[in-house]
């Protein structure tokens, strides 16, 4: 279990944040997940003028994640955006989130000016998750 570094783990989110393709709602989102290998992997949201094919910010770090080929268990996730209440995972992220992570996850929302405004578990979030744990083994890869 890597010790979770949640300024270095919040940098990251804040640094890619700006690279966000959000023209739509104007709406910039970073976050960077952390594996338990200790590897950090940042996505920003990308938005479509299809407006529905959009994607999240913290869907784009899990697949980060994914292609990186490391270890794919997060121990926390870190998000930043604006707005004058945290910026909590959507409901299919927080969804996406468990599949790679725990109820102990822990996720660390900021604002654009490096702080934390929020801290929660995954378990908090989502309570009662379903997720692969439910499945038989001969459904998992
Ligand atoms: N968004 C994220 O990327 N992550 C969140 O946790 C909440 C919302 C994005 C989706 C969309 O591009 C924009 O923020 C406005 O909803």
């Amino acid at each position: 279990m890597s010790i979770i570094d949640k300024t270095a783990l919040l940098g990251a989110a804040l640094d890619v944040r700006p690279n966000a393709h959000a023209p739509y709602s104007n709406f910039q989102v970073g976050a960077a997940v952390l594996a338990d290998d200790g590897q950090v992997h940042v996505g920003t949201n990308m938005e479509n003028a299809a407006y529905p094919l959009g994607v999240c910010a913290e869907g784009g770090a899990l697949a980060a994640m994914v292609a990186a080929g490391g270890s794919k268990f997060i121990v926390a996730c870190a998000v930043v955006a604006e707005g004058a209440e945290p910026c909590t995972p959507c409901g299919g992220c927080r969804q996406k989130l468990f599949e790679f992570g725990s109820s102990d996850t822990l996720i660390i929302i900021g604002n654009p000016a490096g702080e934390i405004v929020m801290e929660i578990t995954l378990g908090d979030l989502l309570p009662h998750a379903f997720g692969p744990g439910n499945l038989s083994k001969e459904h998992r890869s």
